[in-house]
């Protein structure tokens, strides 16, 4: 997907010190774990290597692991929003297919250069250095990053031997992210979407992603809805990443967990004194998002009494704490997430008609895991194996054909999360070797089937309602794992909330 040719802006120090080099690494590093537009961070990567280099420019080309050629992204220059270049043409493509650096002085005269780049840019070139991106010396070649017309003279040996050791260590932070290899031996990166640690490219998550990326650039109220499992958490994440408020909190809160007067203090803080047990004040997540983001997940289980006060804090954005006088203000964008049906709650009176309309500024509907087609169902399943291959230190796990046809056959129900523990599950039973059908976690799963139910105690009665029916099931599953609500979760591929939320649903009036 991406890469940058970019101007350095002028507000970044132009020595090159170790310290810079070495910042260079650290704040790349930092990247890795968030859910970072992939863009966004190649970028970074070439602003801040142009710093280091004392380059005018530098550019990041990676191989595309289907079309076997070199592409970048040109972020400044948005009627050319990328470049491609076979592999062997130009300097970039020289370096890729050799496989080693290369430095020209003079660009123009040597018979290598490529012009059409500049052509459809019209960036002049003079020097280059361009350097083979990989994970380590003997590994197949990802991209090649390259630096442009250097400030003062020609680049130098320090200079080749410099980005060499960078490209590499690009190189096995492209590993860590969502662009990189299908697999350790065969060559170029795969795009598995537009943002770190989220993957899906089919048609039914593109308008997610672009719903994230314009919300992400406002401070808009968002509201996410879908099924359990669907990744709501994960793109409530990517907004505020994504945004300008980064570097500042992201606070959630799951309105499921939170009786009444709870709910008023967690959001809005309370007062020394202002209820029995109250011994000194507390702020509330409100405050503690100052400057970031505040998640509400699960927003249509907020108790009534908050949402009156939810709404005037989204109106002008005042609170106070519970038992206080004081009138506060907190600068908080916040975020929504719902998997069921506002308009009913809204209908039955549980949720306030114009705090709906409040929180749905942008609505992005997360599409269930079988909307998304068996492809992607394929695509998740790798991505999940890679991580926990990973985790577990079981690398070299794969995926058997029998094992990818059951993944394609099964409904899953509980959507990504699912997935992922099936994933999760089948890894360590694998024990390294490939994945059969046999090592997902069918046996308990199965207990949704007509066998096991009774032996999980559960009997059901014609006359009960959807909720009871869902309770008293959640209830059996919960006994039959002895108490444990997070392994009950697990068996029934669900969220742990789901699962208090079922129980405290259906359960009887206090
Ligand atoms: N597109 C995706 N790519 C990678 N991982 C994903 C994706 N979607 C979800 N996941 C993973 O699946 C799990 C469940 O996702 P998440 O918790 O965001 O779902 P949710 O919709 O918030 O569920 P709930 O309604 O139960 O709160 C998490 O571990 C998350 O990282
Ligand atoms: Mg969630």
């Amino acid at each position: 997907m991406t890469a940058a040719a970019r101007p350095v802006p002028a507000s970044l120090p132009k020595d090159r010190t170790p310290l810079d080099r070495l910042s260079l690494l650290v704040d790349l590093a930092s990247l890795i774990p968030r859910e970072i537009d992939l863009d966004a961070l190649l970028e970074t990567a070439c602003e801040r290597l142009a710093v280091a280099m004392h380059a005018d420019r530098a550019t990041l080309w990676l191989v595309d692991a289907e079309r076997g050629d070199l592409f970048t992204r040109v972020a400044v220059l948005p009627e050319v929003p990328s470049l491609r270049q076979p592999l062997g043409k130009g300097i970039a493509g020289t370096v890729a297919q050799t496989g080693a650096p290369l430095r020209v002085d003079d660009a123009h005269r040597d018979s290598r250069f490529d012009p059409t780049a500049e052509e459809r840019t019209g960036y002049r070139v003079t020097t280059m250095l361009a350097a083979p991106v990989r994970e380590h010396p003997d590994a197949p070649v990802r991209g090649v990053v390259q630096v442009l017309n250097r400030e003062r003279g020609v680049f130098d040996d320090e200079d080749e031997r410099y980005l060499v050791a960078l490209a590499l260590q690009l190189g096995h932070i492209l590993s860590l992210t969502t662009l990189r290899a299908k697999d350790a031996t065969s060559p170029g990166v795969v795009l598995r979407g537009p943002f770190n640690r989220i993957v899906g490219t089919s048609a039914a998550m593109e308008s997610v992603y672009e719903r994230i990326a314009i919300s992400a650039k406002t401070d808009a109220t968002v509201l996410l809805r879908g099924e359990t499992g669907t990744g709501k958490s994960l793109l409530a994440r990517a907004v505020h990443v994504n945004s300008s408020r980064q570097a500042a909190p992201f606070v959630t809160v799951d309105c499921t967990t939170l009786p009444g007067p709870l709910a008023l203090s967690e959001l809005f803080g309370h007062e020394r004194g202002a209820f029995t047990g109250a011994d000194r004040r507390v702020r509330g997540k409100v405050e503690l998002a100052q400057g970031g983001t505040l998640f509400l997940d699960e927003i249509g289980d907020l108790p009534l009494e908050s949402q009156q006060k939810l709404l005037r804090f989204l109106q002008d954005r005042e609170f106070e704490r519970v038992g206080g006088r004081e009138t506060l203000r907190a600068d908080v964008r916040v975020i929504c997430a719902t998997h069921r049906g506002l308009e009913t709650a809204v209908a039955d009176g549980t949720f306030r008609e114009d705090l709906y309309y409040r929180i749905r500024v942008v609505e992005i509907d997360v599409p269930p895991l079988r909307a998304r087609g068996a492809e992607e169902v394929e695509r998740l399943a790798l991505h999940f194996l890679d991580l926990y291959a990973r985790r577990y230190g079981r690398p070299g796990t794969t995926l058997s054909d029998a094992a990818k046809r059951k993944l394609a056959g099964h409904s899953f129900r509980g959507n990504v999360r699912e997935l992922e523990h099936w994933i999760e599950s089948a890894v360590v039973l694998a024990n390294g070797g490939p994945v059969l059908p046999s090592h997902f976690p069918l046996d308990r799963l199965a207990g949704r089937g007509s066998g096991e139910r009774e032996e999980a105690g559960f009997t059901a009665s014609l006359t009960a309602t959807l909720d009871e029916l869902s309770r008293a099931y959640v209830s059996a599953v919960v006994a039959a794992c002895e108490g444990n609500q997070s392994e009950a979760a697990r068996v029934l591929g669900v969220g742990r909330n789901t699962v208090a939320r079922i129980l405290k649903r259906g359960a009887p009036e206090a």
